[in-house]
């Protein structure tokens, strides 16, 4: 069975990358596609292709993970790819109430299903914007992103990071 992981990854967490690996091995195949809005173009630090880069080489030692993006309703793009499952990570109970909505309308419009998978209590705290927040100031995010998301959060604020590499000798 195939299964699809749709979310913003600005960039993917480790918290992400618990929730794909483990998905990984229960689907015969996932999709991890980055859901692009035209409108929100500009609200995110990396760009869709910088995106796309990162999970590329996030993803690449996962053979039957491919990564994929869309602009538009997810339940179209599930519809276009002939495909009904939906996974997503829940952290905290903080999470449920927004996943519950869209799950329930997910499935009234387009007739998907939206299967949960609980991001190991290590992640609970770790998100995308979090890490942005963190990185933009120079601290340690290594724990809480693959390589690939904080090799490009070093590119993206090499400023920050080289200032803070000068101040302690
Ligand atoms: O990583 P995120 O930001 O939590 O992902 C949310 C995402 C991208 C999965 C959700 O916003 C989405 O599916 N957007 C596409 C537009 C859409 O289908 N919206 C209707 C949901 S009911």
């Amino acid at each position: 069975m195939n299964a699809v992981f749709p979310g913003s990854f600005d960039p993917i967490t480790s918290g992400h990358m618990d929730v794909l690996t483990r998905a990984s091995r229960i689907f015969d195949h996932v999709t991890v596609t980055v859901m692009h809005n035209a409108r929100k173009q500009g609200k995110h630090l990396f760009d869709l292709e910088e995106r796309l880069d990162i999970l590329r080489e996030a993803t690449a030692h996962l053979p039957n993970v491919a990564v994929d993006s869309f602009g538009g309703l997810l339940v179209d793009y599930m519809r276009q790819q002939q495909k009904s499952i939906i996974i997503r990570g829940l952290r905290a109970v903080s999470d449920y109430e927004y996943e519950l909505q869209i799950a329930h309308l997910n499935r009234q419009i387009g007739e998907v299903e939206t299967v949960f998978i609980m991001a190991a209590t290590r992640w609970s705290f770790v998100s995308s914007t979090m890490v942005r927040e963190i990185a933009s100031y120079g601290g340690d995010i290594s724990e809480m992103v693959p390589r690939a998301s904080a090799a490009a959060l070093r590119r993206k604020f090499a400023e920050v990071y080289e200032r803070r590499a000068a101040q302690n000798g």
